[in-house]
């Protein structure tokens, strides 16, 4: 069977990854592509890269528009998408790579974003231990999918194996991040402009600000052993209701404390996130890296470096690949995890497909990369 997808915000960073991604994807026909101030434009003339796609003009987007196509991907800035996906009961499957159906909290919503809450679809990072389980297992016929916050999804994966072990204290995490501008999206700012940011790096959201911070907390909660299962998902049967039991607004989550510091440095694309946590008394040097290693074990797109070897962002860039180093601190009784993912694929675009092949029962690497560009 072929699926005729609608991709929003095609002129953007993450709408033009989907496209790039989905146009080597044999079981996807691009039927449209939507944006919004460069609407009626041609697409190859915004995303001149994708040159299998020359044929396609950007059209508005509207609920009319995306109707009518097996799969819509919604990659508009937050906020925007609720909008549309109150409109698309009908479309079999919607994948969101923004924000609004991300959260479980309304009140995470208000205090990070603001505007009207939508509720929370199925959250698309398959690799993430959630309750004994992985989350993965809740993508299976999922219909509603919220593709996750790129910092996010990297430090959620670079800590949830240590709290889901019960060898890490999630109450004082510390997360540092290098982050290549694209993340920040394509849109004009001129705190995003060349001169300033070659040659330098800049901090911002300093001081427990930024947004991604609720999501890494609802997942951190979802990743720990006494959580039910459940809570890091919606039904994703297209009812869009949260099946958790609001768990992880309350005391799981509250037990999550991260100080989260995001650094813009001149790479185009890319994150190396480091974090560290404190070690739960009694915990041994073997019991903490079989939590990690024993969490990935399988998985084709996350792998655990070996002692002593630490990733660098220049390894997965144009992967679906997220990397991961580990070192055990006994002098500061912290580990500390290094995690390298390129923003655009493993943190966005890549998440969603993969994501897309689990709810549709294809083979979940299809059309996804474990190899990068080098150099
Ligand atoms: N960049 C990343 O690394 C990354 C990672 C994870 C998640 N995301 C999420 O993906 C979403 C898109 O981010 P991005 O980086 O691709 O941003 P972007 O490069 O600025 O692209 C935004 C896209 O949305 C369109 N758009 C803007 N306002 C709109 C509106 N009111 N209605 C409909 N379309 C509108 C733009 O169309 P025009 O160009 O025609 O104006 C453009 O196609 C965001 O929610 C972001 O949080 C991004």
């Amino acid at each position: 069977m072929t699926y005729s997808v609608a991709v929003s915000g095609a002129s953007g960073y993450a709408g033009g990854e989907i496209l790039r991604l989905l146009a080597d994807h044999p079981d996807i026909e691009i039927r449209t592509v939507t944006a919004h101030s460069n609407a009626g434009q041609p697409l190859i003339d915004h995303q001149p890269h994708l040159r299998s796609l020359a044929h396609l003009t950007l059209q508005d987007t509207t609920p009319e528009i995306l109707a009518g196509h097996d799969i819509v991907f919604l990659a508009l800035p937050h906020g925007q998408s609720g909008q549309y996906t109150d409109a698309l009961g009908d479309t079999p499957l919607v994948i969101d790579a923004g924000a609004d159906h991300r959260l479980t909290s309304a009140d995470a919503w208000d205090a990070f974003y603001g505007g009207t809450f939508h509720e929370p679809w199925t959250y698309g990072v398959p690799e993430l231990p959630v309750a004994g389980a992985k989350q993965r297992e809740h993508l299976r016929g999922a219909t509603r999918i919220a593709a996750p916050g790129c910092n996010a999804s990297t430090v959620s994966l670079s800590l949830a194996p240590g709290v889901a072990a019960g060898v890490i204290d999630p109450g004082d995490i510390v997360s540092v991040l290098a982050v290549g501008p694209s993340g920040a999206g394509k849109s004009l700012k001129p705190n995003l402009l060349a001169s300033e940011i070659l040659g330098s790096a800049n901090p911002y959201a300093v001081g427990g600000t930024h947004r991604h911070i609720p999501e890494i907390r609802q997942a951190l909660a979802a990743a720990s052993p006494s959580t039910g299962s459940g809570t890091q998902t919606g039904t994703g049967s297209g009812t869009q209701t949260s099946s958790g039991s609001g768990t992880q607004t309350g005391s799981e989550t509250q037990r999550i404390g991260i100080s989260f510091t995001p650094v813009l440095v001149p790479m185009s694309r890319g994150i190396l996130a480091t974090s560290s946590a404190p070690i739960v008394e009694g915990a041994t040097d073997a019991q903490i890296r079989a939590a990690w290693q024993d969490a990935y074990a399988d998985e084709t797109f996350v792998h655990v470096l070996p002692e002593g070897r630490f990733p660098r962002t220049a390894d997965v860039i144009g992967a679906n690949t997220a990397l991961i180093g580990l070192a055990i601190d006994r002098a500061a009784n912290r580990v500390t995890v290094v995690a390298a993912v390129d923003n655009l694929v493993k943190g966005t675009a890549g998440a969603a497909i993969q994501s897309m092949n689990i709810a549709l029962g294809l083979p979940e690497t299809r059309a996804l990369s474990v190899n990068g560009v080098a150099p």
